[in-house]
């Protein structure tokens, strides 16, 4: 029996094909997936490009996923056949705090991914989906969701009546709005653009700022905090937005450093003022598959439904990758693979 799948040849949307293989056997502690969600995070666009060293060609791109059970290998007992599931992102990160044996591989990276039809995976990677969500919805969240999951709520403990900034629009900033307005705390989002700005206050933000028009935007946080500061920052820009994350949180303030979409050279802290404001600054890489499987239940009690703006078959990645880098989406871009 043969299989449906995308394969990266090489380096560039150039290097996306289609292909037909031989359905995956299962082994002991395996299930055999039948996937039909996924999504292109900016991790996967950037796998895609080429820009990670010592990916192996061919590889199965997309970190996250979502399908069904078709079979079970001996001795699995955490998921059977039929049940709805997602891999985690780290698959050997089962519980507890970051260790660097825990970091690989990732899927879509170091080991094939998610955009076939067929795969097979551990049954210890696998959190059972929110039952509200469908697939495509649920092939959102392995990497962005539990990211925004770790930055407001893991590790930035929101509170009830604390701020929380988001920083653009993107995948993991929506995320990050959605757990911070489940957690009663108010939410202040940045945007290159007035429209996406008007588009997320219609989904919860309470107020909006501009981050092209005001370079200094954590001047307009403070203004709107009453010369506070946020309890939470959410930074996805780092290169020349980690020091306005900074400036704009409040003493005794988190500081989440999740992306590096402003470039991958350092960034400027302003030192004194982190050290004087006694600012905790956090790195984040998504989180374990027990915190991934927290979130899908929180998101199950809340009916919280991934913020999604464009939907494009398995068969398009390369047009899904364009729209991507021509950041003209708004939360996720899913993949729906048929
Ligand atoms: N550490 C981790 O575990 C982890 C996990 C997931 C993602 N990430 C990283 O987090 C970043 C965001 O990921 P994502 O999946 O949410 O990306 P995404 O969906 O592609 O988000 C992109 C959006 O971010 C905004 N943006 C672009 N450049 C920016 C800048 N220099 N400063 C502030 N905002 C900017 C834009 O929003 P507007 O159009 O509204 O301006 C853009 O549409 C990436 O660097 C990604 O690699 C890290």
């Amino acid at each position: 029996m043969k299989t449906n799948a995308v394969q990266l040849e090489g380096p560039g949307v150039e290097g996306i094909s289609s292909v037909w293989r031989d359905v995956p056997e299962i082994g002991p502690g395996q299930v055999l997936l039948h996937m039909a969600g996924s999504c292109l995070n900016y991790h996967d666009a950037v796998v895609i490009w080429g820009f990670i060293p010592g990916i192996g060609y061919p590889r199965v791109p997309l970190s996250d996923g979502a399908g069904t059970v078709a079979e079970v290998g001996p001795g699995v007992d955490r998921v059977r056949v039929g049940d709805r599931v997602t891999p985690s992102f780290y698959p050997a990160w089962i519980e507890g705090p970051p260790r660097p044996e825990v970091k690989h591989p990732i899927p879509g990276e170091g080991i094939d991914g998610c955009c076939a039809q067929q795969i097979v995976v551990d049954a210890e990677h696998l959190v059972h989906s929110p039952s509200h969500l469908s697939d495509i919805e649920t092939g959102t969240l392995a990497c962005a969701g539990l990211t925004a999951w770790s930055a407001v709520v893991t590790n930035g403990r929101v509170a009830r009546g604390q701020t929380v900034v988001i920083e653009g629009t993107g995948g993991v900033s929506l995320f990050a709005m959605q757990f911070a307005k489940a957690h009663g705390a108010r939410v202040i989002a940045t945007s290159s653009s007035d429209e996406k700005l008007e588009r997320v206050g219609d989904l919860g933000a309470d107020d909006g700022i501009n981050y092209r028009e005001h370079a200094e935007w954590s001047t307009a946080v403070l203004e709107l905090t009453n010369g506070h500061g946020a309890d939470i920052v959410v930074d996805v820009g780092g290169q020349g937005s980690l020091g306005q994350a900074v400036l704009a949180t409040k003493m005794d303030g988190h500081v989440s450093i999740v992306g590096v979409l402003g470039g991958f050279g350092n960034a400027e802290v302003p030192v004194t003022i982190a050290m004087t404001r006694n600012t905790r600054l956090q790195g984040v890489t998504v989180g374990s598959r027990d915190d991934y499987d927290r979130m899908c239940r929180f998101m199950e009690t809340e009916k919280i439904h991934p913020i999604i703006s464009d939907t494009f078959p398995m068969a398009d990645l390369g047009q899904a990758v364009n729209h991507l880098e021509q950041g003209r989406h708004f939360g996720k871009i899913a993949v729906s693979i048929d």
